[in-house]
């Protein structure tokens, strides 16, 4: 059976585009979305569909195979051959369980919580997953030069797959508070980095404006095509789980592309016959970046806001995605909730101490299942995954002043302060004994 041509669908007005477009929104303003033809995707029947994305991965026969998105290239994006793929094997990252994860676990008050670890991918970020469908698409299209606005994740993503695409990549990022590690990873990844006065709001607005102007092409979220490649977060975690749903997948809000992405996947996983069970969905906040939550609040209604948070990836205020994530709570029957900042900086630590920890903005997921535990929403004995959307290692600065207990506005309830000594074994034997 030969998949079909996916079509752009605008998710407001239902206008439809071809996928040659390379539109980014629908004339009437609203987002796009990649249909595909689900009814000629039934037709192989969902046993058939697992049995081709597992013999992939046991015994790849291309690039392709290898990669966690592209084994399941006809649902992501069947126009591209076998070598249109920029690909570097992105994806098939961890699922901890519970039994990896006792002290995460202990710290929420649940039983069964399992971290899908996309901070594993190659440039550290689930980024990667998105970035390789929206580059290989990309390239096929003959894109001149590719263009984000960035918290940082995502400007790392484009560095890398535009490289390795042959084309050049810009990445706009705030002059204050991008994360370090991926200013630098862009930079020696060869990206031209522009550094503007403003947020990251303000950063991707003039990224809209000047795309035509400039011949630049967009790699951020509002790409429909990249959601295509995050959907497999979903579908790879369902496959880890024997295709048996959890009660719960739970996912930071920012942009609201994994929100966007995560509902569409479950929507077709459904309509696939994938699993028997729509899992509810549960999207969480940091406080000081909640448009979504308020809007939650109060009957769906968008507004912007000025974002601070120490949970750097998420400080968003007019997040783009905003109605595929509000589809994304209807299908699954969702939930937004929002957590403070002394709240997900303890989750990180609790997830940290479990050994492999990720960044702040990852663990408001840990945070947010808590609450919703404490709240009765998520029961203690619930099938949870939360996703761990970045690695470890960005934002060090955050977790050594949590540590070291002077970061500020936050008491560090679980810090581990490290200690200088002068290097004699006496002082060796106090400091040890003071542990
Ligand atoms: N977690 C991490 C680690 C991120 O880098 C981002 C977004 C999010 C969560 C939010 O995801 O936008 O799908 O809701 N980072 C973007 C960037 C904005 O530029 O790297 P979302």
């Amino acid at each position: 059976m030969q998949q079909g041509t996916p079509r752009l669908v605008c998710v407001l007005c239902a206008s439809s585009y071809a996928l040659e477009d390379d539109r980014v929104a629908c004339d009437c303003g609203g987002l796009l979305d990649v249909v595909h033809d689900i009814g000629l995707a039934t037709e192989r029947g969902a046993d058939a569909w697992k049995r081709l994305f597992a013999d992939r991965r046991a015994n790849p026969a291309s690039a392709g195979d290898r990669s966690g998105v592209w084994r399941f290239r006809e649902l992501v994006l069947p126009t591209l051959g076998p070598a249109e793929l920029v690909t570097r094997g992105e994806g098939n990252t961890r699922l901890y369980g519970p039994e990896l994860s006792r002290k995460a676990n202990a710290w929420m008050g649940t039983e069964n919580v399992s971290f899908k670890h996309e901070g594993e991918n190659p440039t550290g970020s689930f980024k990667d997953r998105g970035m390789t469908a929206a580059m290989s698409w990309a390239k096929k299209r003959g894109a001149k030069t590719v263009v984000c606005a960035s918290t940082g994740n995502t400007s790392a993503a484009v560095a890398s797959y535009g490289s390795l695409a042959g084309i050049p990549a810009v990445i706009l990022i705030s002059e204050k508070g991008t994360a370090l590690g991926k200013v630098a990873q862009s930079l020696a990844y060869g990206a031209k980095a522009v550094m503007i006065r403003g947020d990251f709001d303000t950063a991707l607005r003039l990224v809209m404006q000047a795309r035509d102007r400039l011949g630049l092409t967009v790699m951020n979220s509002i790409n429909p095509i990249r959601l295509e490649g995050q959907k497999t977060i979903i579908w790879e975690a369902l496959e880890q789980l024997g295709w048996d749903p959890p009660d719960w997948f739970v996912v930071p809000g920012g942009n609201l592309g994994n929100a966007a992405a995560f509902g569409k996947a479950l929507r077709e996983a459904v309509d696939l016959g994938f699993i028997s069970r729509m899992p509810r969905l549960a999207i969480v906040q940091a406080e000081g970046a909640n448009p979504f939550y308020q809007a939650s609040q109060d009957g769906w209604k968008r507004r912007a806001m000025k974002a601070d948070t120490l949970a750097t990836a998420i400080k968003i205020g007019d997040p783009v995605n905003f109605d595929k994530a509000v589809r994304s709570v209807r299908w699954t029957n969702g939930i937004v909730s929002q957590v403070v900042e002394q709240e997900f900086m303890d989750a990180k630590a609790a997830v940290d101490s479990d050994g492999v920890g990720a960044e702040p903005a990852s663990c408001v997921t840990a945070a947010g299942i808590r609450k919703l535990v404490r709240e009765g929403v998520i029961g203690r004995t619930d099938r949870v995954v939360a996703v761990l959307t970045g690695n470890f290692l960005k934002d060090p600065d955050a977790t050594m002043d949590y540590h070291g207990g002077t970061l500020a506005g936050i008491v560090s309830t679980m810090g581990n302060a490290p200690v200088v000594i002068d290097p004699t074994v006496e002082a060796l034997e106090a400091a040890l004994a003071s542990r």
